[in-house]
């Protein structure tokens, strides 16, 4: 696919079933993630891949980060929690190992992971997948990264979920440039 226009028809997509990217086809998209910019090449991105039965690990930790919290664990709630996981094949929790640096805030090591999980975005168009970025309660916070495992100074910033298209597919919006671009004369 040619990429400028790749990038101009990236879908997000909320319904997603199997297959999920084979290992050999996710990480030629992690090589992608990679090659976000970085300054100070801190090399934030921590990626997580979770899937098949994996995913119910995943569920445990979001009960487990949610009672931390302080949120009710209503039935309700748990059924919501332990269902989360399993909207799509495979998912990638977006982890940002935050370091010191005198020149590098931690905004912008988050914003590079950003940027690298919008090339896995990208990616997975390019080669046939979708993917949707969630966020919600089980990001940014420290409940969370220690319900994952991870060191105090992880943050996590969202998840992809990550598969085939099942069902409609979205149009593309159509914006005006006009309204996000100024040209200074
Ligand atoms: C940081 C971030 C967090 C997001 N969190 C959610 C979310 O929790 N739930 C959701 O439905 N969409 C969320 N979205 C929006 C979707 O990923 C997606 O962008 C949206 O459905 C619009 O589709 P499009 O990307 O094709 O324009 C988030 C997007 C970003 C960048």
């Amino acid at each position: 696919m040619e990429t400028l226009k790749a990038i101009q028809n990236r879908n997000s997509v909320a319904h997603l079933a199997e297959p999920a990217p084979s290992i050999e086809e996710i990480e030629e998209v992690y090589k992608g993630a990679l090659r976000a910019p970085d300054h100070a090449w801190l090399r934030p991105w921590k990626f997580i891949e979770i899937r098949g039965d994996s995913r119910k690990k995943l569920a445990d930790s979001f009960i487990k980060a949610s009672i931390a919290s302080g949120e009710e664990m209503t039935e309700e709630l748990e059924e919501k929690l332990k269902k989360a996981p399993f909207r799509a094949p495979m998912v990638i929790v977006l982890a940002a190992d935050i370091k010191e640096h005198p020149k590098v805030p931690k905004i912008e090591q988050i914003i590079s992971l950003g940027a690298s999980a919008q090339n896995i975005l990208l990616g997975l168009h390019d080669i046939g997948y979708s993917a949707i970025w969630r966020t919600g309660k089980m990001a940014f916070n420290q409940q969370i990264t220690d319900a994952l495992e991870l060191p105090n100074n992880y943050e996590v910033i969202g998840y992809l979920y990550v598969g085939t298209p099942s069902g409609k597919i979205k149009t593309l919006p159509e914006l005006d440039l006009n309204d996000h671009l100024t040209r200074w004369e």
